[in-house]
């Protein structure tokens, strides 16, 4: 037997108010496909995080190929063949896909000559090897995240890394990207490539991993053989009790609409109509998801709703009055609510505390400024420590801690706790459960559906089929920026709506 390729032996961190790492064991084999996975907040970031030198542990060994190492950093790593895909890429985007990959070791042909025909042709040749169909001239802004993913992985290729190590690389794909993915790992891995990757999808895990290592707050569980363990089995390890993957809801009794949107047309980033003469109605008291392929006008439609982006033509309507030159904030106190997909860009502002951007819409209302305009803070941490315990936000420091020191997906319930304890007429969801891990998405689910059963409009944008199935009461499927069709949940299932996003009506009519 082949050393194994990474052994973290007893890994100990400790940040302020939490330890991310409790004397963590892992061990992974050479050219297998290990997956992490945990709660929010369990600590597989952090772990990888030590292994790639972004982070050094307080305690604990670390050996690579049965050698004890150092990483103290980035370079350490890359030195040992180790790279890391980051959730979130560092990649410049007027930059084409070369002159990234090469960033930093830039090949020269003599002094002064940067020499990109020759890392052209490598970028080439792995993007051939590994099957990643990379165009090594195209330009960063003009690929789509899938694409810029496999930049990533090149660029790591590149530096010769033969131990890939993946955060959540699956949180920003569509589903057809995934499983393209996938296939791209089982290739790595018949190259003799090992990979580690981070994911809350026990689908994927299933999929693709071989083994599956479980961390519940900062401690190692187990470690278990994927083709042995069932769905369930992993559920339950992760979050310590069993976990519904069934949505209970109760009949409908939609009211009143809420949102109506008019033949509603919006330009996209391209300069040409991302949603072309949309109309769709949301009532009080129902969910109505929006099913689509990513790029079909899901997140124009979002962003002209909540007034990020102008409308070109058409009307939307909320409790009956037209809102389309209302400013973003009088939207808000109009009464949406917003989970936005980006919750980097739009939904937190990263150097604020946890506890003002759970009121970051609310701050300069009573209780928390007082009539002379003063900020509260003992009022703002006060509710901010009931939304913690309410939607179990896992902060090392309570209401102080930093937004940007938070997990991914603890990150993400800080805005949906916020949005829903707004309690807006019109809730708009946009891919709320990215990043949660299952026991979160059980209750986020549930919560969505309490909303709807208070009397809420509620809009969710979602690319998981599974979780527009078994939220919403109706389904609209749009495609190329228009309603193809809309169905009722009891009429729906994943082929029906699989072919309306492709452009078939519900008549099984090709879409104009
Ligand atoms: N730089 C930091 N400063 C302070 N605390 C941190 C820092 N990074 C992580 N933590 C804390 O360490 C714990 C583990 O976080 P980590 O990001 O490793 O979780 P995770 O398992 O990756 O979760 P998720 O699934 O939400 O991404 C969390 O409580 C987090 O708040
Ligand atoms: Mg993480």
């Amino acid at each position: 037997m082949p050393a194994p390729a990474i052994e973290m032996i007893d890994i100990t961190k400790v940040f302020p108010g939490v330890v991310a790492n409790d004397r963590v064991n892992l061990t992974i084999d050479q050219g297998e496909i290990h997956a992490l996975l945990g709660e929010n907040g369990a600590g597989k970031s952090t772990l990888m995080s030590i292994l790639f030198g972004l982070y050094e542990s307080d305690s604990g060994v670390i050996k690579i190929r049965g050698e004890e190492v150092k990483i103290k950093n980035p370079n350490d790593a890359t030195a040992l063949h180790i790279g890391m895909v980051h959730q979130h890429f560092k990649l410049v985007h007027n930059f084409t896909v070369t002159e990234n990959i090469v960033l930093g070791l830039e090949p020269r042909t003599g002094p002064g000559n940067l020499d990109l025909r020759s890392a052209e042709k490598r970028v080439a040749e792995l993007s051939e090897t590994y099957g990643l169909a990379v165009d090594p001239r195209a330009r960063i802004e003009n690929i789509t995240v899938g694409m810029q993913q496999r930049v990533e992985i090149l660029k790591i290729l590149y530096r010769n890394a033969d131990i890939l190590i993946f955060d959540e690389p699956t949180a920003v794909l569509t589903p057809q990207e995934i499983d393209e993915l996938l296939a791209i790992f089982r290739r790595l891995k018949a190259e003799g490539k090992t990979i580690v990757f981070i994911t809350h999808k026990l689908k994927e895990i299933k999929a693709a991993a071989d083994r599956c290592t479980v961390l519940r707050r900062g401690k190692y569980i187990d470690t278990v053989n994927v083709a042995d363990a069932d769905e369930n089995e992993l559920a339950e390890k992760m979050v310590g009790r069993s976990v519904s993957f069934k949505i209970e809801k109760k009949p409908q009794q939609s009211g009143d609409i809420i949102l109506k949107i008019e033949n509603l047309t919006v330009i996209g980033a391209k300069g040409i109509p991302a949603v072309s003469g949309l109309s769709l109605d949301v009532r009080a008291g129902e969910i109505v998801g929006v099913a689509g392929v990513d790029g079909n006008g899901q997140s124009e439609l979002v962003a002209a709703i909540s007034g990020l982006l102008p409308v070109k033509s058409g009307r939307i309507l909320l409790k009956g009055r037209d809102i389309i030159h209302d400013s973003i904030k009088s939207r808000n106190e109009g009464g949406i609510g917003l989970v936005p997909e980006d919750r980097h860009r739009h939904g937190l502002v990263l150097d604020f505390r946890l506890d003002e951007n759970l009121v970051l819409k609310s701050f300069r209302k009573k209780p928390y400024s007082n009539a002379a305009g003063f900020l509260q803070f003992h009022k703002i941490a006060k509710h901010a420590q009931a939304l913690i315990t309410e939607f179990d936000i896992r902060a090392g420091s309570g209401p102080a801690t930093p937004a940007k020191s938070m997990s991914g997906g603890n990150q993400q319930k800080v805005v949906i706790a916020r949005e829903i304890d707004l309690s807006p007429d019109l809730l708009i969801v946009s891919q709320p459960t990215r990043g949660l891990d299952v026991g979160a998405i059980e209750y986020i689910h549930r919560r969505i559906v309490e909303e709807r059963d208070k009397g809420r409009a509620v809009l969710l944008v979602s690319f998981e089929l599974d979780e527009i199935l078994g939220l919403c009461d109706r389904i609209a499927a749009l495609s190329k920026g228009q309603v193809v069709g809309v169905l009722q949940a009891e009429e729906a299932d994943e082929r029906r709506i699989g072919a309306m996003m492709g452009g078939l009506s519900s008549e099984g009519v090709l879409h104009a």
